[in-house]
């Protein structure tokens, strides 16, 4: 192989994070080479897709593959490793009959004419594939997906404990993917989104295993909204122009995805509700941009400030497909650190930049949501192509620290405060890093403040790319 193809193979191979992971039950005991802090004794779990495929069906989509949870359990100079998929309605109904029965995010079980047709009198049921975010539903600590869905899960043993349902008349609809925990109230606060004759978005807040409406907002076109901005006194969503005809939803043979149009003449709209009354405050307008990820908001004096990491277009939405990103390291569009500045009294909107670099999967110190706050991490990349091949740490004044090893590819960052931290940056940054070189993962634990690495724990073989992750500390399971 010459010096040109060698380089080549090394800078595609994050393309072994979006294989099926083999075997499925495995437990190892991981030796640290460094030093962790002794303090850190604590769980890392993270969650994400790890099989893509049902029978000899191939899903279409990184968000289609089953959830499976990876639990990092921290042990002195060791780390005891252990992996179970979430046993979802849509994972046992795959495991079991090796055919796919739900309708996932980018994959519709229906194949042909016949199918389709069939599934139009008796359409199969929307997935419950939790293979996203790790939440807090009171003291329940729960999996989410693209859909109705959630799943209670053991943090000690990855068990699925239970599939969450609500006994009341808001069932059925599509929850947003990041439900919001907030510490202070001992309350998640969610949103729904109904596609129907009457759609609309419903903010919720769920607290005591009961689900309560807090605000409704009836929509024309609703939009796809994966994550929203949540402070002490409001609610924020933003409207993207991704979105999606009600009227053809359900009879249309496209998956639940493809069913979304970019509208940008339609501009982005924020809609803020006062978050204990309910009340539909403003809904001031922008230029028309997308997001994944909204990373914080908070109130300063007389003003709402909301970060999010946006795009042009939703683009990234459609280089998450696998055919996409197992082979195509040019088209994973960048994501920019931007915040949102709305005036309080007259809910004026206006948006810069905050930093330079195309940021991803992004995360801050917990005690820092919905409050001022300074750093940002997450993944990064190279301006053009790569995938995401760097850890950032962002300080919202623009300034940037970069963690970067050749052929490595580190998932969404975890900031693990320090016991009595004396800065926002004390303690430290967990992440799951595919090695692409040696064909295995690591988990890297970096010092929060100098952002240079402590310690790494090594697997033997490579776990898929993850989605989101949470970290434990001893006293929470
Ligand atoms: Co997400």
């Amino acid at each position: 192989m010459g010096t040109e193809n060698r380089i080549a193979s090394r800078e595609s191979s994050h393309a072994i994070g979006f294989r099926s992971v083999t075997p499925e039950q495995y437990e190892q005991t991981l030796t640290a080479e460094g030093t962790i802090p002794s303090w850190l004794t604590g769980t890392y779990v993270v969650n994400g897709p790890a099989k893509f495929e049902a029978g000899d069906r191939s899903l279409s989509h990184w968000f289609d593959g089953f959830g499976m949870l990876h639990r990092f359990q921290f042990d002195g100079d060791h780390v005891h490793y252990r992996r179970r998929f979430v046993e979802s309605g849509a994972y046992t109904h795959a495991r079991d009959t090796d055919t796919l029965g739900y309708r996932e995010f980018a994959t519709d079980p229906s194949e042909s004419c016949f199918d389709r047709a069939v599934s139009l009198l008796a359409p199969p049921s929307v997935t419950d594939n939790a293979n996203g975010p790790l939440v807090r539903y009171g003291d329940r600590h729960v999996v989410t997906a693209e859909s109705p869905g959630a799943i209670e899960f053991d943090p000690e043993t990855l068990a699925t404990v239970d599939r969450i349902t609500f006994d009341d008349d808001l069932a059925g609809q599509i929850s947003c993917a990041h439900p919001q925990y907030d510490p202070l109230t001992d309350e998640t606060i969610s949103v729904l989104t109904r596609i129907a004759r009457q759609s609309s978005y419903t903010v919720v807040r769920i607290a005591d295993g009961e689900r309560e409406p807090i605000s409704s907002i009836a929509v024309d076109r609703p939009c796809y909204m994966h994550s929203f901005a949540l402070t002490p006194t409001y609610v924020v969503l933003v409207e993207f122009p991704y979105v999606v005809n009600p009227f053809t939803f359900r009879l249309s043979d496209r998956s639940f995805i493809e069913q979304f149009d970019w509208r940008p003449e339609r501009g982005t709209r924020l809609l803020v509700f006062d978050r204990s009354s309910g009340r539909l405050l403003a809904q001031p307008r922008m230029d028309a941009f997308f997001a994944l990820h909204h990373v914080n908001a908070f109130e300063q004096s007389d003003e709402l400030l909301l970060d999010l990491l946006t795009y042009s277009t939703p683009e990234i939405v459609e280089a998450f497909s696998l055919d996409s990103i197992r082979t195509d390291r040019s088209s994973l569009p960048s994501g920019r650190l931007r915040r949102l500045r709305l005036t309080i009294d007259d809910w004026a909107v206006s948006s810069r930049s905050l930093a330079a670099h195309p940021l991803e999967r992004p995360e801050i110190v917990g005690h820092r949501r919905t409050q001022p706050y300074q750093f940002v991490y997450g993944v990064g990349k190279r301006d053009t192509g790569s995938f995401y091949d760097r850890l950032l740490k962002v300080e919202t004044t623009g300034s940037t620290t970069c963690w970067h090893e050749p052929a490595t590819f580190p998932g969404e960052p975890t900031a693990v405060p320090a016991p009595a931290p004396g800065s926002e940056d004390d303690g430290v940054i967990l992440s799951l890093v595919l090695d692409g070189s040696d064909e295995r993962s690591f988990v890297l634990v970096l010092d929060g403040e100098t952002f240079t690495e402590l310690a790494r724990m090594p697997l033997d073989h490579p776990i898929p790319y993850p989605r989101h992750g949470q970290y434990y500390s001893t006293d929470e399971c």
